[in-house]
């Protein structure tokens, strides 16, 4: 049996947050990171699947994926329906939050991995993408997947 090229699972409870960190944690493994990059991996799914389960109306998905465009690594992404958020820079900067939290969690992310991107608009989805690209030689094969 081959391992899957990614998983998707929904996030709506603190469980499906736990569940997330676990999948992001197994994939970081399979594909060789080591030990701290396997908790920067985990980190980023936690933050990201937090996200949906506080800030999201219904939650959302959160899929971890092997990829290997442009390079070999992972990439965790988070898409839900709402309700979006307006203004992506103040969403980013390190303390802001509309919950009074810490408000520590994107601009965290930022600094976890090798590449962020953010859509969104208010009232609209939000959709975030993260990737860490393997190093030390490591290479992982797959292929584009339809979002599941
Ligand atoms: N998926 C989302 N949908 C709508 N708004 C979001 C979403 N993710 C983040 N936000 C907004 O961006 C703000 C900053 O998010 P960030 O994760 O940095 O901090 P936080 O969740 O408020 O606190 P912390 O993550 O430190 O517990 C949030 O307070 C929220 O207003
Ligand atoms: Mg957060």
């Amino acid at each position: 049996m081959t391992s899957p090229r990614s998983f998707s699972l929904a996030v709506r409870t603190e469980s499906d947050v736990g569940a997330a960190i676990g999948v992001a944690r197994r994939f970081g493994t399979a594909l060789g990171f080591s030990d701290v990059a396997v908790n920067c991996i985990a980190t980023v799914a936690a933050e990201l699947a937090n996200n949906l389960w506080m800030h999201a109306d219904n939650g959302g998905r959160i899929r971890i994926a092997w990829v290997d465009v442009p390079h070999s690594g992972i990439e965790i992404s988070a898409i839900d329906d709402g309700p979006g958020i307006g203004d992506i820079e103040l969403a980013m900067t390190e303390g802001y939050s509309t919950t009074g939290t810490l408000g520590c969690g994107l601009s965290g992310v930022r600094r976890l991995i090798d590449t962020f991107d953010i859509v969104s608009r208010k009232g609209g989805s939000t959709f975030i993408v993260a990737r860490k690209w393997l190093t030390g030689g490591y290479r992982c094969r797959t292929h584009s997947e339809p979002w599941r």
